[in-house]
């Protein structure tokens, strides 16, 4: 309607940069409304939030990501032809590929291997005074997931690229100095894995991994896709598997923040570690939000969007949604607890996975949280000296301040 809140005469990146994860709720409080206008990398944008925003972003085939977000974050997050920047019949065919890699006995094979690295490395943290756990988690996670994937690396570059991958994410909400080492270093991955690529292609030996699945992945018409591509691809569940470090490390300050979550998750129920999760990805700030552009003229809520407009739907803030939540500045795992997830619940988009833009990682990502928090509470103790465990929502990707440090670290088995 013509009274729909308008902000799009003046350009907002700035105070986007500048106000971060409180830049979309700020303003839906401001205007007491769950849409406004803005004008965002020079361009308008429709802003959303709630659980009816979610339902209707991800209406099959009615957004598309291709050009959606800035050049600096896509360079990082996507690349050229990847899944993100299709649509339609070509989406959803690129999409299988990507959640043939999900089934339960995929899933568990990286389970097994990330807790193998985990454990080799609590026995190292044991020498150590003190130790980064979100750093480690990254290194951790970028050997799990290049052994799961099939992609060997000699062992002094294990680490180097681990800390490139973890560098995308690091530079993806951000201009500046932090987006360029990350450029750096989307580079240095790329080539990489387009010598892994080829390398496949060339050999054809090794077993049935991720890393071959796309490396002979065929298009529709039949085609392999083209190296550089297919090495897009790989980075693509290789960097978001290191991202769950993230993850990792606010789960750690939630268990440090709620001891009776802790020995009550040291039980090892699955259903209350699930809840506890599920807790973590709504509770912290990761993605600030989702965008598309209409692939159709379309409305919302009466408000006409015209074919192309990009529309950005609010994560952080829809987490927060007192018209969706019960306390939502409050973390309780318990409200995951048999109940129903709701709409405005879209950490990793919503929506469905197999026909939709929605995480294909989501799964793993859960797996892999709950069994970081079952290493956290029963298969070690360790303490938290003084640190700066803030959390600023002006930082995007946000992180406890310190990484969250842990001392005196000991593995459960070396104390019976
Ligand atoms: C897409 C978040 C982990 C692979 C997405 C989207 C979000 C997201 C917000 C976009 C949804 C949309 O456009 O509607 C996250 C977060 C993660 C995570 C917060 C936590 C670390 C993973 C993992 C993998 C993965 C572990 C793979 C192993 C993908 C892929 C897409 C995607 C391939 C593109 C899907 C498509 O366009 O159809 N993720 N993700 N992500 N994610 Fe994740």
């Amino acid at each position: 309607p013509s009274d729909m809140p308008s902000e799009a005469g003046w350009d907002r990146s700035l105070a986007l940069l500048r106000e971060g994860y409180t830049f979309l709720p700020r303003r839906f409080r401001q205007y007491r409304s769950r849409v406004f206008e803005s004008r965002i990398m020079l361009e308008r944008s429709l802003c959303l939030q709630g659980a009816e925003a979610v339902r209707f972003f991800y209406q099959p085939d009615a957004f598309t990501r291709k050009a959606a977000i800035p050049p600096t974050t896509l360079k990082l997050l996507q690349g050229r032809g990847s899944v993100q920047t299709l649509d339609g019949a070509a989406h959803r065919h690129r999409k299988a590929m990507f959640m043939s890699l999900m089934t339960p006995a995929s899933r568990a094979r990286l389970i097994e291997v990330f807790s193998e690295e985990w454990l080799r490395r609590l026995n190292r943290w044991q020498a150590e005074e003190s130790v980064q756990l979100l750093t480690e988690a990254e290194d951790i996670l970028c050997r799990a997931a290049c052994r799961w994937a099939g992609v060997v690396l000699p062992e002094e570059e294990a680490q180097s690229f681990g800390r490139d991958l973890a560098a995308l994410i690091e530079g993806a909400g951000s201009i500046g100095p932090r987006n360029w080492r990350g450029l750096m270093s989307r580079w240095r991955a790329d080539r990489r894995l387009r010598a892994v690529i080829t390398d496949i292609r060339r050999s054809g030996r090794e077993a049935d991994t991720p890393a071959k699945v796309i490396a002979l992945h065929r298009d529709l018409s039949g085609k392999l896709l083209d190296v550089a591509t297919a090495a897009n691809e790989l980075n693509n569940i290789l960097r978001p598997i290191v991202a769950i470090a993230r993850f990792i490390a606010f789960g750690a300050l939630a268990l440090h923040d709620h001891p009776a979550w802790r020995e009550r998750l040291a039980k090892g129920d699955d259903a209350e570690l699930e809840a506890f999760t599920h807790e973590v990805r709504r509770y912290y700030p990761f993605f600030p939000a989702i965008a598309g552009r209409a692939n159709t003229p379309t409305a919302f809520t009466g408000c006409p969007i015209p074919m192309g407009r990009r529309v950005i739907v609010d994560i952080y803030g829809s987490h927060r949604d007192i018209g969706a939540w019960q306390q939502p500045e409050r973390f309780l795992p318990e409200r995951f607890l048999n109940a129903d997830i709701p709409d405005a619940f879209l950490p990793q988009g919503g929506g469905d996975h197999f026909t939709g833009h929605r995480c294909a990682g989501e799964w793993i990502t859960i797996d892999v949280v709950k069994a970081a928090i079952r290493h956290l509470t029963t298969s070690m103790r360790y303490e938290v000296p003084p640190q700066d465990l803030t959390v600023s929502l002006r930082r995007m990707p946000a992180k406890p301040e310190s990484g969250f440090i842990m001392s005196r670290v000991r593995s459960v088995e070396a104390m019976v």
